[in-house]
């Protein structure tokens, strides 16, 4: 998969990406981000991004011609999927849709500063606009951090046990279970027996049970969903 960041400030994406599971997955190759700084397709000899919005009011509101000359010159050289545009009006992030964008060839995703952009940016280009929560950050790139960070975890062969993305927590409207490691016993607080017991049938259902009995306690707005 490839990921096209378009971004006025992309030094903010250099570090998430370029540790443990992110960097493993570029190693691997199954993963290919590519950022891209807004400013070099500025106008003037200001590199300008931004303008006062129409109409008055406070704050910057980032302008179309930057944008669509990137978004063009990007569409020209492959397909993408979904134009993605990071933005607290979006629709709330979830993980299926980490799901859905996983199973993409070609993503960009935009990120936001200021005001926004020019709304004819999001008319006429964008297919997705996605938010991480309802608050607002100073600007996309640390949303699109996180989007790229649950996507690229899910691609085949980035977590070392394939398997263990399909127990996380959300993938089944459940959150997960607990987990505990040795020692067994610490200062008394010992772990529940039957994970020792080596029955896996027993195991799975304990599990199974403890990620009903978490969700019911803590997010009980997941079971109502379902
Ligand atoms: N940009 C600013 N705040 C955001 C949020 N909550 N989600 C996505 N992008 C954003």
């Amino acid at each position: 998969m490839r990921i096209d960041i378009i971004s006025a400030v992309p030094s903010l994406m250099e570090s998430p990406f370029s540790h443990s599971i992110m960097q493993r997955a570029q190693d691997k190759g199954l993963l290919e981000i590519v950022l891209h700084d807004l400013r070099d397709y500025g106008l003037g000899k200001h590199k300008q991004i931004d303008d006062y919005q129409f109409g008055g009011g406070a704050g910057m509101v980032m302008m179309i011609e930057p944008i669509a000359t990137i978004i063009e010159q990007l569409k020209a050289e492959r397909n993408y999927d979904e134009i993605i545009y990071m933005t607290p009006d979006g629709k709330r992030l979830e993980q299926k849709q980490c799901n859905y964008l996983s199973l993409k060839q070609n993503l960009i995703i935009l990120c936001g500063h200021y005001k926004g952009v020019d709304q004819r940016v999001r008319d006429l280009y964008i297919t997705q606009e996605i938010s991480i929560g309802d608050f607002v950050l100073s600007g996309g790139e640390l949303a699109a951090a996180v989007l790229v960070d649950s996507i690229g975890r899910l691609l085949p062969g980035v977590l070392n046990d394939e398997s263990s993305a399909l127990f996380d927590s959300f993938q089944d409207d459940l959150l997960a279970p607990p987990v505990y490691t040795r020692p067994a016993d610490y200062q008394g607080h010992k772990i529940p027996a039957i994970l020792l017991s080596g029955h896996k049938k027993k195991i799975d259902d304990w599990r199974d049970e403890q990620a009903y009995l978490r969700t019911q306690k803590l997010r009980p707005d997941l079971l109502d969903e379902s």
